[in-house]
């Protein structure tokens, strides 16, 4: 018998205690939810081992996940002052990411569930950045529109249920995370670029005119033309020796690239008719899309959803919030799932 099938006939809780691991990329988390509650969330990240190589070093990534990972679940549900005995259920991303760093969190998980006799439930990472709505507001219910920005993906989505979505735009090359952090490159900022580009815009004005190569009425974005307008002005202004604002090219690059997001997502919701929409990934923690995005969305009368920003960027309560949805429809993994480096937005199915 396979370990799901184990628990073919258990039945599932309506509140159930989860908790969530997550270790795709840099950092290293667990968190324990209870139904959409979240009772503890503890992340270790190695950015700043990591910045110091101006990325992320797979295996560097993976060697702090196996010096971080016994101390983040056993704080995480310390913290969550739950015992062991109450866990319903190990949910983890087993993708996409880092092939040696999700697999310190799999096999953590794996034996950790079978150590509980629990089942196991496998988590994509970017379902998991949808999911971290749902503990923003308990209520939150589909149909709605999402913004999803992360690192690798930008998608304009109208989730129709809990488990399925329709990609109504995506990007056609770069991600808007992607093209933060190459801003961030130009412009000689540290890794993580995200929050330096923000941090640096903060001192500037968006008063340069970087060319907006999302015309069109429809979802899909691209921000390969923005970044390479970023880098020309930049490098044209240095080749003729004329001072320029690197804050002001931050605030700039920020709100070209920001602005696309949120009028393609607002657009969407009045098209598709929807009165909500919900925000994740990584750059969902810029203060100025929230902002411009919750301005935008009152003008419409439209309830904007954005999770608190540890919420946005890389956490395990998220993988908890998927794993709360995926273990209600039974969707329990065997001990012999393996880590997928690369999956497709949109994909589905039992692991
Ligand atoms: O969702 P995420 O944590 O990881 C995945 O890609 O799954 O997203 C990371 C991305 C990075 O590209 C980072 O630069 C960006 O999110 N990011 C931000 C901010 N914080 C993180 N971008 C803009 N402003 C931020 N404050
Ligand atoms: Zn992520």
């Amino acid at each position: 018998m396979g370990y799901a099938e184990r628990f073919s006939d258990l039945a599932v809780k309506d509140t159930p205690i989860i908790l969530g691991i997550e270790s795709s990329c840099d950092e290293t988390a667990s968190a324990v939810i209870r139904g959409r509650e979240i009772l503890s969330s503890v992340i270790v990240s190695s950015a700043a081992e990591q910045a110091k190589y101006g990325g992320v070093v797979p295996e560097i990534a993976s060697r702090a996940h196996t010096d971080a990972i016994s101390e983040a679940v056993e704080g995480a549900v310390k913290d969550a002052g739950i015992s062991l005995s109450e866990i319903d259920a190990v949910a983890v991303t087993y993708g996409a990411g880092l092939l040696g760093a999700l697999l310190v969190g799999l096999s953590f998980a794996k034996s950790f569930a079978w150590t509980l006799d629990v089942p196991l439930v496998c988590v994509d990472h970017i379902r998991g950045h949808l999911a971290a709505a749902y503990l923003t507001d308990k209520a939150l219910k589909p149909p709605f529109i999402t913004l999803l920005a992360s690192g690798g993906h930008t998608a304009i989505l109208y989730t129709k249920s809990y488990d399925e979505f329709e990609i109504l735009g995506s990007t056609r090359d770069d991600a808007a995370g992607e093209a933060f952090d190459k801003a961030a490159r130009v412009l000689g900022l540290p890794y993580p670029g995200g929050p330096n580009v923000e941090r640096l815009a903060r001192e500037g004005k968006a008063c340069i005119e970087f060319p907006k190569m999302f015309k069109g009425n429809g979802y899909d974005f691209s921000y390969s033309g923005l970044k390479t307008a970023v880098l020309n002005y930049c490098h044209n202004k240095e080749q003729r020796k004329e001072a320029y604002s690197r804050a002001d090219v931050a605030a700039s690059f920020q709100s070209a690239a920001c602005d696309v997001l949120c009028e393609r997502a607002v657009r969407a919701a009045i098209e598709k008719g929807c009165d909500t929409i919900a925000v994740g990934g990584g750059v969902a923690a810029n203060g100025y899309l929230r902002e411009s995005l919750e301005k935008m969305c009152k003008a419409k009368g439209i309830r904007c959803v954005i999770p608190e920003k540890k919420y946005c960027t890389d956490n395990a309560a998220m993988i908890a919030a998927e794993g709360l949805i995926q273990y209600k429809n039974r969707n329990f993994s065997d001990l012999s799932v393996n880590a997928c480096a690369h999956i497709p937005l949109g994909k589905k199915g039992k692991q």
